[in-house]
């Protein structure tokens, strides 16, 4: 089996943040395993350390990066470049939700604010850190996880909604900037996966793990098949595609749940 597993990043160097737990963790073992050399970047050494003690030390490397702070992210791409010699991919997957409340009157302000500063402004930093690196090589691959709540409403708090609109916007915006330099930028936009996150969620509005995939039969979403999306656009496959919102949510967001006719 393992000679007809074909390698899709061999060769590439990639940053991934928030990677000591959920979907970066996951993404962090399967980019390794496609041949790419991978820095993660996140706030929770223990954690991180743990993740690169199951991988090949030449193959992993961790950083201490608060994606809140410019000097982190400044750090982070030029430890990349020092040791490993160039970055192709920028994967910035670090995230947060705040506490779901059903009114805008309950919401804080400096709350909204935590949630822009780490899932929008973090984004913001980390592709134009890549950029800085990229553009003088005139190639790279830039990735974000936005969420089903960058293009509908009502799923999750107006914070993280706001947040991953976000994300999105400058998805698109940067892409169109950095396409002049030959660099793809695009987005993963998973729905419920069964992380700290995801469970967080679920609890918080009620639902249980079995009923969270209303529309496509059977699948569950994990974070493995975020991963995997995030390692086509990584790889030279979709050397084509840039400004893409990867929506890898089962069909969940094309279905108008109050009027379906196939019931
Ligand atoms: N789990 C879901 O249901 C779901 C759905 C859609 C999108 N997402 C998005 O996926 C991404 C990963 O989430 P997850 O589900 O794996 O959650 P998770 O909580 O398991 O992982 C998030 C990681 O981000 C790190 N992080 C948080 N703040 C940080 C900061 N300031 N600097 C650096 N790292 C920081 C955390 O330490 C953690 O390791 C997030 O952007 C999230 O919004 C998750």
């Amino acid at each position: 089996m393992a000679a007809h597993f074909a390698r899709r990043l061999e060769g590439k160097v990639a940053i991934i943040t928030g990677a000591a737990s959920g979907i970066g963790e996951v993404a962090a073992r399967l980019f390794t395993r496609h041949g790419a050399v991978v820095v993660i970047a996140d706030i929770q050494d223990d954690l991180a350390q743990k993740v690169c003690e199951n991988l090949d030390p030449s193959s992993i490397t961790y950083v201490h990066c608060d994606v809140t702070k410019e000097d982190d992210l400044k750090n982070v791409v030029n430890t990349a470049v020092s040791k490993y010699g160039k970055l192709d991919i920028m994967y910035n997957n670090a995230g947060i939700v705040d506490e779901i409340k059903s009114n805008i009157l309950d919401n804080e302000k400096s709350e909204f604010e935590k949630v822009i500063n780490i899932n929008l402004i973090g984004t913001f930093v980390g592709i134009k850190e890549a950029a800085r690196v990229m553009i003088p090589r005139g190639q790279g691959s830039i990735i974000s996880t936005a969420s089903v709540c960058a293009s509908i409403g009502g799923v999750c708090s107006h914070a993280y909604t706001s947040s991953k609109h976000g994300v999105l916007g400058l998805t698109r915006n940067a892409a169109v900037d950095l396409g002049r330099y030959g660099i793809r930028v695009n987005c993963v936009s998973p729905y419920t996966v069964l992380t700290t996150m995801g469970l967080y969620t679920l609890k918080k509005i009620g639902k249980d793990s079995s009923n969270v995939y209303s529309n496509l039969k059977g699948a569950t979403l994990t974070p493995n098949d975020v991963a995997e999306a995030a390692v086509f656009l990584a790889s030279d496959e979709s050397k084509c595609v840039s400004g893409h919102d990867l929506i890898v949510d089962g069909g969940f967001t094309v279905e108008n749940s109050g009027s379906s006719m196939f019931k």
